[in-house]
């Protein structure tokens, strides 16, 4: 063998080596997802690195942003609600009534993500075209450089001020046809503020539904039976999700180090552990070959130090029945391959028992990420599936 075919056997072998990861046997398209993975997360290391040097964070995605671009179907524009970065998808076409209205929360562990990326822009035109609705995709302050309730504040700032009167007016919007969405941290954040909207008497108009993408909504157990069986998988590995947690509310690694195994919860909080019991809250065929275990305690001192994790407004699965039944409509999407799988269904559960209405919509098939997978950029069948039942199910329940 010569010098440059041994060379590129070795190149080869390397790449293979970084792309490629063991999936679950009913992934489809799996190498297309590998190599995306394997993109994203060069990305990600990249960014690091160049932070690392000085540079601004996460230039290399910022890339991704595109301008507020009109045209013959949709009027958008990047404006302040409430001093809130928000864009604005208003349908061109004259509309004979008052419209609908999607609130859209990005996701991106409450760290990255961004309204103007071009893969929420994409998202929010689908949104706009096929429920001929205004669309406002709002921006939050991100961590690390903000910790928890900015991220929460920012947006409950942003929907309460599209949810005056006069403002409703101006878009031309419905007041009783609005909707609360997002997609992982933003799946969070939208269940967050829907839940505040309850009993914030300041705030007149109520949302008719909410719809939680792959939410995040607990931080108490951290050794689900999704996070065991998904702790290595595409887009968002246990370790991940763990560190966009505590990076929500500090950059102390010790909160995320007893996270990671499980003991973060002082033992004055015990009570809330019946919130997150997925032996009693996941159906039988999400349990199967788990053992559940009560969480062990951890030390006081982190609760004290940071009490955001035991927080309603950022593990909305720690609110008591009496707040949850009087929630909207809900709709909750998760995928089997997904640490935060778990998350959502139980929530469901919950909600169901406090006698909320609630459309669950599981994909055995889908990984975290799957909504966002249907631009150009990257579009998976799986994703594009996803999408079409989630603008469906808007299209007949808003
Ligand atoms: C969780 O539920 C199981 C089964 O009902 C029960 O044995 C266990 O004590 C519960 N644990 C907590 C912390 O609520």
């Amino acid at each position: 063998m010569g010098k440059k075919s041994l060379c590129l056997l070795i190149s080869f072998a390397l790449l293979a080596y970084f792309v490629y990861i063991p999936l679950p046997d009913n992934i489809e398209e799996p190498w297309k997802l590998m190599i995306t993975n394997a993109f994203l997360r060069a990305n990600i290391h990249l960014s690091a690195l160049l932070e690392m040097l000085g540079f601004r964070p996460l230039v290399v995605l910022s890339i991704l942003k595109v301008p507020p671009t009109s045209n013959e179907k949709a009027t958008v524009t990047d404006t302040l609600f409430n001093n809130v970065p928000v864009r604005v998808f208003v349908p061109k076409q004259k509309p004979s009534t008052t419209r609908r209205a999607v609130f859209y929360i990005h996701g991106g562990g409450w760290a990255i993500g961004d309204a103007t990326w071009k893969l929420y822009d994409e998202l929010a035109r689908q949104m706009m075209d096929k429920l001929d609705a205004v669309i406002v995709s709002t921006n939050y302050r991100l961590s690390p450089e903000y910790h928890f309730p900015t991220q929460f504040e920012d947006v409950y700032d942003a929907l309460r001020w599209f949810l005056r009167k006069k403002v409703l007016a101006e878009y031309g919007v419905d007041p009783s046809r609005i909707c609360v969405a997002g997609d992982s941290a933003g799946g969070n954040l939208a269940a967050a503020v829907t839940q505040k909207l309850l009993d914030d008497p300041e705030v007149k108009t109520k949302v008719k539904i909410q719809s939680l993408i792959y939410p995040a909504l607990q931080t108490l157990d951290m050794d689900l039976p999704s996070h065991r069986e998904n702790a290595h998988m595409v887009f968002l590995t246990k370790h991940d999700m763990v560190r966009y947690w505590s990076t929500y509310f500090t950059l102390d690694k010790a909160l995320k180090e007893a996270m990671l195994v499980n003991q973060h919860t002082p033992v004055e909080s015990s009570h809330l552990f019946k919130f997150v019991n997925w032996s009693t809250l996941l159906p039988e065929r999400f349990k199967k070959g788990h053992v559940y275990a009560n969480p062990t305690h951890g030390h006081s001192d982190l609760a004290k130090k940071y009490p955001g994790f035991l927080d309603v407004r950022a593990s909305p699965l720690l609110a008591d029945d009496s707040k949850l039944q009087h929630l909207p409509l809900t709709h909750i999407l998760t995928c089997q391959h997904d640490v935060l799988r778990d998350d959502g269904i139980m929530y469901a559960s919950r909600l169901r028992a406090a006698g909320v209405q609630v459309v669950h919509e599981h994909v055995e098939n889908g990984f975290h990420g799957i909504l966002t997978m249907t631009s150009e950029l990257m579009k998976f069948k799986v994703g594009l599936r996803a999408l079409n039942k989630y603008l469906k199910w808007l299209e007949e329940n808003l």
